[in-house]
């Protein structure tokens, strides 16, 4: 039986690799949180990890507020660097490989096609900031370390775009959604189960870099159309939506308007893809509205 340690006890990707795991008998998944591990407070980490007897590490507790972390710039940083790296540090020292979780929104969204694993970074805000520091600072503690950066995560769980698209449709009948960012929409439990499955399969441990997102991509405006299209069908709220631009959307953080990320290079090396967005924003919205968690 493998231990796979998840960091993170409420987020998405967390949640979801806990209940993925129900499809591996072979695989046990424990999710550490705070305030046993707490990655503000790195003398915990090592303990929570080592006392877990991990045989896998996932990485998936960040600072995720990108607009916060704004006006926190010394928080996302202590949680997004110094804690991955005290994570990175701990896997290293316990022998067990990790795979850690990083972003999109490293990099500035100026190029005019998909990002590949070796494009120029250049986080636009704090949190891709803290991010891009935190992959370097993984990255020299624990060399053999695999980073997967990934987009535009959604899930039943916790907060995500669809889950506030489907609220915001109970409360108004038009809503104004940006049109010139473009990303790939990631299933969190598509993501989980592509972990457990290199995990239980291929294993890990090569010390390299991945980009791993749903399949196509789309914009913000395009993603909450088809959100609602599946709304409707399956009964629950819909709203019009207006696309509008980002300057019509003034945010603490600047966003990549281009957030593709080519995931060519993890296909190659694991020989499987994510599904296309629309198929877990299908299973998601009407998982959502059925009320099921
Ligand atoms: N969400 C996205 O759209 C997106 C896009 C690209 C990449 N990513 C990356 O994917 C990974 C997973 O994201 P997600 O969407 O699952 O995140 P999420 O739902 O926002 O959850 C964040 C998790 O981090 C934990 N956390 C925050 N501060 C912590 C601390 N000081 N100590 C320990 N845990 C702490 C939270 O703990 P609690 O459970 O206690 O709240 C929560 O479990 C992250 O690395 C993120 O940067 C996310």
């Amino acid at each position: 039986m493998m231990r796979l340690l998840v960091t993170g006890t409420n987020g998405q990707v967390a949640q979801a690799l806990a209940e993925r795991a129900g499809q591996f008998p072979e695989i046990t998944v424990i999710v550490v949180g705070r305030p046993q591990l707490d990655l503000e407070n790195i003398a915990t980490v090592f303990p929570a990890i080592a006392e877990a007897g991990a045989d896998l590490v996932v990485n998936a507790a960040a600072y995720t507020a990108v607009d916060k972390a704004e006006q926190e710039p010394q928080r996302a940083f202590a949680i997004n660097r110094d804690g991955a790296a005290a994570v990175a540090a701990a896997a290293q020292t316990l022998g067990a490989p990790l795979i850690h979780l990083s972003t999109d929104y490293v990099f500035s969204g100026s190029k005019a096609t998909a990002y590949v694993e070796s494009d120029e970074t250049g986080p636009l805000g704090v949190y891709g900031q803290s991010k891009l520091a935190g992959e370097l600072a993984v990255r020299s503690a624990n060399p053999s370390a695999l980073i997967f950066r990934t987009s535009w995560v959604y899930s039943p769980f916790g907060s995500n775009f669809v889950k506030t698209m489907l609220r915001l449709a109970g409360e108004r009948r038009v809503l104004r959604v940006v049109e010139d960012q473009v990303g790939s929409p990631t299933s969190a439990l598509d993501l989980a189960e592509a972990i457990l499955r290199i995990a239980s399969c291929a294993g890990v441990g090569s010390g390299a870099t991945f980009h791993v997102a749903g399949s196509g991509s789309v914009s913000w405006c395009g993603l909450a159309r088809h959100v609602f299209e599946v709304s409707r069908l399956a009964g629950g709220p819909t709203a019009k939506v207006v696309p509008i631009s980002t300057s019509e959307y003034p945010t603490p953080a600047r966003r990549p308007a281009n957030s593709r990320l080519d995931t060519s290079a993890f296909e190659a090396c694991f020989g499987r893809s994510l599904p296309d967005w629309r198929l877990g924003v299908e299973a998601t919205v009407r998982r959502i509205i059925a009320g099921v968690n």
